[in-house]
């Protein structure tokens, strides 16, 4: 071929490459639907499914339960999303087009799509609103649809044994209860959109640092009371279709092929009738895999291609077993929706999110600290020094197969590495440790337009010298501090990185009206805490993250949040000062992000013992009598509640609790008010446990009466002997209050047991 022939050929298909990225694949375009009995809707999902398989053929099984494989060279025709299932048009079925989307859609700058950031998870669960759930997964999933894609891949909910963990950011706290339900309402957010939903990482991925080898060991009664607990609530409350296992081995067997887990627990007690699919990379087998409950391969084929066709094909694996593996996944997208309303894309409502996404921040930022009532600060204030974490023009967000991109890219980009690339996979700024990704959101000009006749300056914080002598010539200072924190490592401590400590310190030593904004992906140690005025935990607070931080400042909204995780004052006080392997870790842990997540570096496996059993978050600190910098359900208002009138009533349906919360303050507010119970001495249960909580909106001297009705299983313990939940007889002490350290109603209630 002449060379300029070439030239034209290699432009065309370059074009055609340009056009399926930027239009992102067919996703949302699909075929037409062929008139076959089981796109009759009123039939049950599951006889529909079952109607496509008796039509299928064995290639077409196969397809279904890996990632679909595009032949080099080829443009893809998935939507670009991580995961791409393709359809199967002669029978109707769409293609599966999977997105990551944990805290808002991801990999939209390759596309040129915009999605909305939200707040991390951590936040919402610091909202303890179901409501706010629920509104969190309609937008994931409205955007999804926009989009092109059918299915988000966000959903996580591994507890936090491991404060110190690179994902807490996508996850939803310690307490199985709270997050069960936060993440279960999120889940049917998004599946209300009729987009299906997953849940991940099943089970025990509490840490980042050798997550592709590391062996977690633990008992079968606390994983079913705590780290299972999660999903087994966030599954029955959303009904969600996938379910995510995960990369590490848990009690000798990967997770993505671990019978106990998939199996026993997951498809066997909690009845689950959607699919397990494997973390990306996380399938070690054919067989065992297959037999262990694992449905599909993703995203590659090397196990669940050929080798699972031809495992079938020799009697080996019952075809049995591939025809429910194809069943789960087909009965999901009749159940969901996906097949008969297909997505269609259309430009995001940009405005919708925003909205959205400041309305969750608003209830996700926790007020920690409010020294003789300095806020909310008065729109008089005549100076103030904004301080650190380039608050001029942006707010950090959660990096790794989260990142979502940020519109004009990173506000504030890190200085070049010599030799480092584009990173892996794509995934943005935030994958593996790159520089961290700031949004375009500026917190020093939200702050200006609550006060725009007061003098307000920016100091970077990279002096800490010059930011105290900015302090001390301001009324205020309010320092910004961060934490970046992404997928694949972990935090070595529990210390803010790069000496922001020392900062905070020179700052409210030249100011005694400092106030610190955490933007972390998780709880933090804070040396200088009896010399600030004021602390706001905002997490990763979203793309409105800067409007919401300073209408908290400046009191436009009263705070309501609590926090979903104990703060610890020291690494020395957690279960494990030390992350297990984290000395393994070919990054040096200096108190910056440490940790590593791989393992296929030739790396030795180890073992990541939950020696705490039970014990996980506040259970650890209530059990072994440590005093912590915040406790869990902590949160601070601008107004102040009492609480009174415990009653507590028995029932075979477990408990009713109902009491008063009265609005003491001058304003009005929301309370978090929170109910925790003792088990029996006999149990050998941590000193207490979260059962449940409402949200009591109050006005100035308003009380209220709230009841909350408390099912059995918050009660019970997992009996290992019977395999099975159980309510021991004997006395519960149930206790009501604002927090897990200030429960000021208590009564005691005997309970018959079964
Ligand atoms: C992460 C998953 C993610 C997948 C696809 C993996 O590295 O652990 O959470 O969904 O990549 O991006």
């Amino acid at each position: 071929m002449p060379n300029r022939t070439l030239a034209i050929c290699l432009s065309i298909a370059a074009l055609a490459t340009l056009s399926f990225a930027q239009g992102g694949g067919r996703g949302g375009q699909q075929p037409p639907a062929p008139a076959g009995p089981w796109m009759d809707k009123s039939l049950p999902p599951d006889q529909r499914a079952d109607m496509v398989i008796a039509q299928m053929t064995i290639d077409e099984k196969i397809q279904l339960v890996h990632g679909g494989q595009v032949p080099r060279g080829t443009a893809s025709p998935s939507n670009g999303g991580a995961g791409w299932i393709p359809g199967i048009p002669r029978l109707g079925i769409p293609d599966i087009n999977m997105a990551d989307s944990a805290v808002g859609v991801t990999r939209g700058a390759a596309m040129s799509r915009y999605s909305t950031l939200l707040p991390s998870t951590l936040g919402l669960a610091a909202s303890w609103d179901p409501k706010a759930g629920h509104l969190y997964g309609a937008v994931i999933g409205r955007e999804l649809r926009d989009q092109g894609y059918n299915m988000s891949i966000g959903g996580g909910v591994d507890i936090t044994r491991e404060p110190r963990n690179g994902r807490n950011f996508e996850y939803c706290g310690e307490d199985p209860i709270l997050a069960g339900k936060m993440v279960g309402q999120l889940m049917k957010g998004v599946q209300d959109q009729q987009i299906m939903g997953d849940i991940k990482h099943y089970a025990l991925n509490d840490q980042e640092t050798g997550r592709n080898i590391g062996n977690v060991i633990l008992d079968k009664r606390s994983m079913r009371e705590s780290d299972l607990l999660s999903f087994e609530i966030g599954l029955r409350e959303s009904q969600a279709v996938g379910v995510m296992c995960s990369y590490n081995k848990v009690n000798g067997d990967w997770a993505c092929e671990n019978d106990y887990l998939l199996n026993q627990v997951l498809k066997k007690a909690w009845g689950f009738p959607g699919w397990v699919m494997s973390d990306w990379g996380g399938t070690h087998s054919t067989y065992k895999a297959a037999v262990a409950g694992l449905d599909q391969e993703m995203p590659g084929s090397g196990f669940f291609g050929d080798p699972l066709k031809k495992s079938v094909e020799s009697g080996e694996i019952p075809v049995a077993r591939l025809n429910d593996m194809a069943h789960r996944i087909l009965r999901s997208m009749f159940a969901v929706g996906v097949v008969d309303n297909p997505p269609r894309r259309q430009v995001v409502d940009v405005a919708k999110g925003l909205e959205d996404s400041q309305a969750l921040a608003e209830e996700s930022i926790v007020l920690l600290k409010n020294g003789g009532n300095q806020l909310p600060l008065s729109g008089a204030v005549k100076s103030i020094a904004v301080i650190g974490s380039h608050a001029d023009v942006g707010i950090i967000s959660g990096g790794g197969s989260a990142q979502v991109d940020p519109p004009g890219g990173n506000a504030a980009p890190p200085a070049p590495v010599a030799g480092d690339q584009a990173g892996r996979g794509g995934r943005g700024g935030g994958m593996f440790g790159r520089g961290p990704v700031y949004f375009p959101d500026s917190p020093l000009k939200a702050i200006r337009a609550h006060v725009p006749n007061a003098k307000v300056t920016f100091d970077a914080g990279t002096d800490p010298a010059a930011a105290a002598s900015l302090a001390k010539s301001s009324d205020v200072a309010i320092v910004f501090v961060n934490q970046p924190m992404s997928e694949g490592r972990d935090s070595a401590t529990l210390s803010l990185p790069d000496k922001q400590d020392d900062l905070v310190a020179a700052v409210a030593a030249a100011n005694a009206k400092t106030i610190v904004v955490l933007e972390t992906g998780g709880p933090v140690t804070m040396p200088w805490i009896d010399k600030v005025s004021g602390v706001l935990a905002a997490f990763f607070p979203g793309n409105r993250g800067a409007e919401a931080i300073a209408n908290i400042l400046f009191g436009e909204v009263n705070p309501t949040a609590k926090l979903p995780v104990t703060f610890a004052k020291s690494d020395s006080d957690l279960p494990h000062p030390k992350i297990a392997g984290i000395d393994l870790s070919p990054v040096p842990p200096t108190g910056g992000p440490g940790g590593f997540g791989g393992g296929r570096g030739g790396l030795p496996p180890f073992d990541v013992p939950y020696t705490e059993g039970l014990k996980v978050g506040y259970k650890w600190f209530d059990a072994e009598n440590k005093e912590t910098l915040f406790p869990f359900g902590f949160g601070l208002s601008y107004t102040t509640y009492t609480y009174s009138g415990l009653k507590v009533t028995a029932s075979a349906s477990g408990a009713t609790v109902s009491f008063s919360v009265k609005n003491t303050g001058k304003r009005g507010g929301t309370e978090i008010a929170q109910v925790y119970a003792s088990l029996p001495a006999g149990t050998g249960e941590p000193p207490k446990r979260l059962i449940g909580w409402d949200r009591v909106e109050l006005a100035p001297g308003q009380s209220k009466t709230v009841t909350i009705e408390v099912e059995p299983l918050f009660l019970s313990v997992f009996n290992e002997q019977k395999d099975g939940w159980q309510v021991v007889g004997g006395d519960y002490k149930l206790m009501a209050g604002g927090s897990s350290k200030a429960l000021p109603l208590t009564e005691t209630v005997k309970l018959a047991g079964n």
